[in-house]
């Protein structure tokens, strides 16, 4: 399923569908075929419509180059879910089996290689400053995704640690999205600035709400299995706030669960369910809308208008997806 929410750009969506779809030609068919096996079974888009949104706002008109920038970073995306999945024991991705799970391990891991390359051979032709931002994306997100790891099963984890994780692995993505979304939209270094400070928060609250659905999501509607943060031990702001304040039934038996390296499904329920009871849930909502209202606020920088206001909108969608 893709995004099917109207933030107003839907035909340039197309657009940055189209371009996704015709770089993932190759010489090798099964490339190819993972490649769109994961791209065409769906994903929110979210990457995109914030590129394409701060464009807009930024007062942007060469759309080509708006559609072309946000193509390359939606393959960046796909490419670390490809890598993530791996990663993280994911099992399903976009309500399918994961890619290396349907067709194997190396070959998943080279199309995710596959997917960076085709990223950089449209994201390489813009402006060094841009091609810059890409690439410490890329380096972000890899640095976020080892640093999680390191603290696998971590239960002293602090929340500084944990936004900062969630702040390379998620939040610099988005905030780049707005940044080159405005930058080709050739905006004012204000308003480059006003992007960028929105996607920051934005993609913030974005992650503790990924994270709240593996706490409290279904399963069919997200398209990845729930609880699979407790499975791997990744610790979250859901499990921060029980251990720290939250009133858990029974603390020492929560932190044998999250320590353990390999859990059953039924351990993960048991925690699960003891993360539930604690409170943290609605105080993780809280800490979400918090980034949320930043992002609302970093708008009021920009020009007044329909993208502004989409922009807003995108915001309100992020806090209370289930999805
Ligand atoms: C999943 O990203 C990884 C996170 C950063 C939480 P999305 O939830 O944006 O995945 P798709 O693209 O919509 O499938
Ligand atoms: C992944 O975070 C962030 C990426 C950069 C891919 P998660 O591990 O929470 O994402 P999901 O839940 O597997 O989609
Ligand atoms: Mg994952
Ligand atoms: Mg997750």
């Amino acid at each position: 399923m893709t995004t099917t929410w109207d933030f107003g750009v839907s035909h340039e969506l197309d657009l940055v569908e189209r371009r996704i779809r015709d770089s993932l030609a190759s010489e090798e068919p099964l490339l190819t075929e993972i490649a769109q096996y994961v791209i065409t079974s769906g994903g929110k888009r979210i990457r995109p419509v914030v590129t394409l949104l701060a464009f807009k706002a930024a007062g942007g008109e060469d759309i080509e180059r708006a559609v072309d920038i946000a193509a390359a970073l939606e393959l960046i995306h796909s490419a670390t879910l490809i890598h993530d999945d791996i990663n993280d024991g994911g099992t399903e991705r976009r309500g399918r089996p994961a890619a290396f799970l349907k067709y194997g391990l190396q070959e998943a891991l080279v199309t995710g290689d596959f997917l960076f390359t085709r990223a950089f051979r449209i994201g390489g032709k813009f402006d060094d400053d841009i091609v810059d931002l890409t690439a410490k994306v890329c380096a972000a997100l890899a640095e976020g995704e080892i640093r999680q790891k390191r603290h696998l099963g971590d239960v002293t984890v602090t929340r500084e640690t944990y936004l900062d994780i969630i702040t390379r692995k998620t939040a610099t993505p988005v905030a780049t999205a707005a940044r080159v979304g405005a930058l080709v939209g050739r905006g004012r270094a204000e308003h480059v600035d006003a992007a960028g400070e929105y996607g920051l928060n934005l993609g913030i609250a974005f992650q503790i709400v990924d994270d709240i659905l593996d706490v409290v999501g279904d399963g069919v509607t997200l398209g990845k299995r729930p609880g699979m943060d407790i499975k791997e031990g990744n610790v979250t702001i859901l499990s921060i706030n029980a251990l720290q304040d939250g009133n858990v039934s029974d603390r020492s038996e929560l932190i044998r669960i999250l320590r353990k390296r390999t859990k059953d499904w039924g351990e993960v329920q048991t925690a699960l369910r003891m993360i539930r009871e604690s409170g943290s849930v609605d105080r993780a909502r809280e800490e979400a809308r918090a980034f949320g209202e930043r992002a609302v606020a970093a708008l009021g920088a920009l020009p007044d208008g329909e993208p502004r206001r989409k922009m807003a909108d995108l915001v309100e969608f992020v806090l209370s997806r289930d999805t």
